[in-house]
């Protein structure tokens, strides 16, 4: 298949990006930071499965467009959109400015619009292809303390499962993930014990590689995963998601 990967510099992007490679699948990866996307594309690209790269920031829509119909033309077309890229500042009312607010809006919510409107055309046009948004628990459940947060991922849900039923009817699956905790950059006080029983984030992309094999009738539309257990029993943890 031919997939892009928003956000596919980090966290869980990269592990998506890193278990898809490995399935064969060849590869758009989209972010920021031109520099660490050269050296992953690089690391990861096989014999018939090419990985590209596009460098662009999800908060402007033009430069969304430009980026994503550059590597729709690399890839030779496009099959698939994953729309992972993120902003996750956990702060509480008292605590988040209005540019933090906004990041997080412009970011989480309007990029991932901006993206699927590019892609879509693509999709309809042939009469099938995959979107995939990566919600999060928080997208579905209160986050006390994250307030904002939750509220980009709530709007993140209400828009993918409602365009799962505008464009089902041209063959086009939509699937929204919720993830819970990930050991990610953006999900880490950087110790060792605190990233230890959190799900990996390759594990998110093999979820991914599960709903993209499903057969051409059906359409895996929720996918909930949560860390399952802690190794290190001896210190309990508070644990919400
Ligand atoms: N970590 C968790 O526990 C968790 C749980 C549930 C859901 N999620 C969701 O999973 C997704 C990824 O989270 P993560 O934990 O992997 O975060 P992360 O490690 O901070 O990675 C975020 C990714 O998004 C990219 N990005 C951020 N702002 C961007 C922008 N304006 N334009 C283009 N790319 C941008 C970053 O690349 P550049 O900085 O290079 O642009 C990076 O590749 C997010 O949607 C998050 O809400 C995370």
């Amino acid at each position: 298949m031919k997939i892009i990967i928003t956000g596919a510099s980090k966290g869980i992007g990269r592990g998506i990006a890193v278990e898809l490679a490995r399935h064969g699948h060849s590869l758009g990866l989209l972010a920021r930071s031109k520099d660490v996307l050269a050296e992953l594309s690089e690391s990861i690209k096989q014999p018939g499965a090419p990985c590209y790269y596009a460098a662009c920031d999800l908060r402007s829509p033009e430069a969304t467009n430009t980026a994503i119909e550059e590597l729709i033309a690399e890839l030779g077309g496009i099959d698939a959109l994953i729309n992972n890229a993120g902003l996750v500042i956990r702060k509480d009312i008292f605590e988040l400015p209005v540019d933090e607010w906004n990041a997080m809006i412009e970011t989480n919510v309007n990029g991932l619009f901006y993206a699927t409107r590019t892609v879509l055309p693509h999709l309809k046009q042939q009469g099938s292809g995959h979107i995939i948004n990566i919600s999060s628990i928080s997208g579905r459940l209160p986050l006390p303390g994250g307030s904002g947060y939750a509220a980009s991922k709530y709007a993140v849900t209400g828009f993918s499962e409602s365009l799962f039923f505008e464009v089902r009817d041209h063959g086009i699956k939509v699937t929204t993930i919720f993830p819970g905790s990930v050991g990610s950059d953006s999900h880490s006080d950087g110790t060792e014990t605190e990233t230890s029983w959190k799900i990996r984030p390759e594990e998110v992309g093999a979820a991914c590689q599960s709903v993209l094999a499903t057969s051409p009738s059906n359409c895996i539309s929720r996918v909930e995963i949560r860390p399952l257990r802690k190794p290190d029993c001896t210190q309990p943890k508070t644990r919400t998601t």
